[in-house]
């Protein structure tokens, strides 16, 4: 691949965007609206002088890797892209919108991937113009340093979009779990019913949110505690990805803890919005509960 478009600027746009460029690639990148493209460019600047000082990164290489993306105001643009990454809101219905636009500019070979946490690549592919060139792409956060991307083929993706796919993969130096269409594929099937169980914990009182987070990091040697990690992957993603799961499958083990929905009903979205399960106002986050 030489261009890639990839849609939605937010944390995975952004640290897509950052690693596919650091691969030598061009990055076409879009949002919304060009301002929120441009923002996120800014922010990967900063990851690049962070890397530079660490001494991770030549100057050189940064400037380079810096250069390589383009916020861009519309699709059009992608009409030169081999691959277009979608990594807009978690949202089937705002995820099929973009499709059906980026569609229109999708050039006769090209891929359309979407980076969905959980919602079945069959069912949206038949938003895309051409199913067999339709496949989900699933990054981790934080995208430049998490090893693993989930390929998961939809029931009408071609084998060669797989092969191409797991080609893009290994060149941005990622490993590759390769699973079938099933609502959260592997990882999340499994971690967001252990962060959702984390919500009703605290929400039944058992434990503060300190010693959850506490008794997981340490019990569990976990990075990050399942009320911190949902903070940082962003209360309002987590919410819709068990509701996937859920909806998809009609279990009742995947019901949404209402905490979780009172939360992000409030508006508290975890760090992207300064306010979670903890407060990052300070210089250090502080439990709520
Ligand atoms: N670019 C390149 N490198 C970066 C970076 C960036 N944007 N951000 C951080 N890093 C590097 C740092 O340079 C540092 O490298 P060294 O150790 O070699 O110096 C390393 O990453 C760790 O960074 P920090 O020291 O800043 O932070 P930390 O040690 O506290 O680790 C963390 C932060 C990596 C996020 C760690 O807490 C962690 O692994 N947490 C769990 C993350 C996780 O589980 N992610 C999956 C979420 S679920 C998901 O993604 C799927 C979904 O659909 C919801
Ligand atoms: P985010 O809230 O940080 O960013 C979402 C971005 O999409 C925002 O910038 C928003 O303006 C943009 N957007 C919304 N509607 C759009 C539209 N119509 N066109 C273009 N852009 C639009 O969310 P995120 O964490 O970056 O998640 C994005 C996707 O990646 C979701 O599908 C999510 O499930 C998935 N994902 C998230 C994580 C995570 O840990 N946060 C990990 C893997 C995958």
């Amino acid at each position: 691949m030489q261009t890639v478009g990839v849609i939605g600027a937010g944390q995975m746009g952004s640290g897509i965007s950052q690693v596919v460029a650091q691969a030598g690639m061009k990055v076409l990148l879009s949002d919304v609206d060009i301002a929120l493209a441009e923002k996120a460019k800014d922010g990967i600047g900063k990851a690049f002088a962070k890397l530079v000082s660490r001494e991770k990164l030549t100057p050189d290489e940064a400037d380079a890797a810096f250069a390589r993306i383009v916020p861009v105001a519309d699709y059009a643009p992608m009409a030169d892209a081999q691959l277009i990454i979608e990594a807009a809101t978690e949202r089937e219905e705002v995820k099929r919108r973009i499709f059906e636009s980026a569609g229109k500019v999708l050039a006769a070979t090209a891929i359309l991937a979407s980076n969905t946490s959980s919602i079945p690549i069959t069912r949206m592919a038949t938003s895309s113009p051409d199913p067999a060139r339709f496949i989900g792409l699933h990054f981790f956060n934080p995208v430049p340093v998490m090893g693993l991307i989930e390929v998961i083929p939809g029931l009408a993706t071609a084998k060669d979009t797989v092969s191409r796919t797991r080609a893009f993969a290994d060149a941005l130096g990622k490993q590759i779990v390769q699973t079938e269409d099933e609502p959260g594929f592997v990882v999340n099937r499994i971690l967001l019913p252990m962060i959702n169980e984390a919500v009703f914990v605290l929400g039944q009182g058992t434990a503060n949110i300190a010693d959850i987070d506490k008794g997981c990091r340490i019990g569990l040697n976990h990075p990050m505690g399942p009320l911190e990690l949902a903070d940082f992957v962003g209360l309002d993603t987590c919410l819709d990805i068990v509701k996937v799961l859920y909806n998809t499958t009609g279990d009742s083990k995947y019901r949404p803890a209402p905490l979780l929905m009172k939360y992000v009903e409030a508006g508290w979205l975890g760090r992207k919005s300064g306010r979670g399960f903890y407060d990052y106002s300070g210089d250090v986050p502080v439990p709520t509960r």
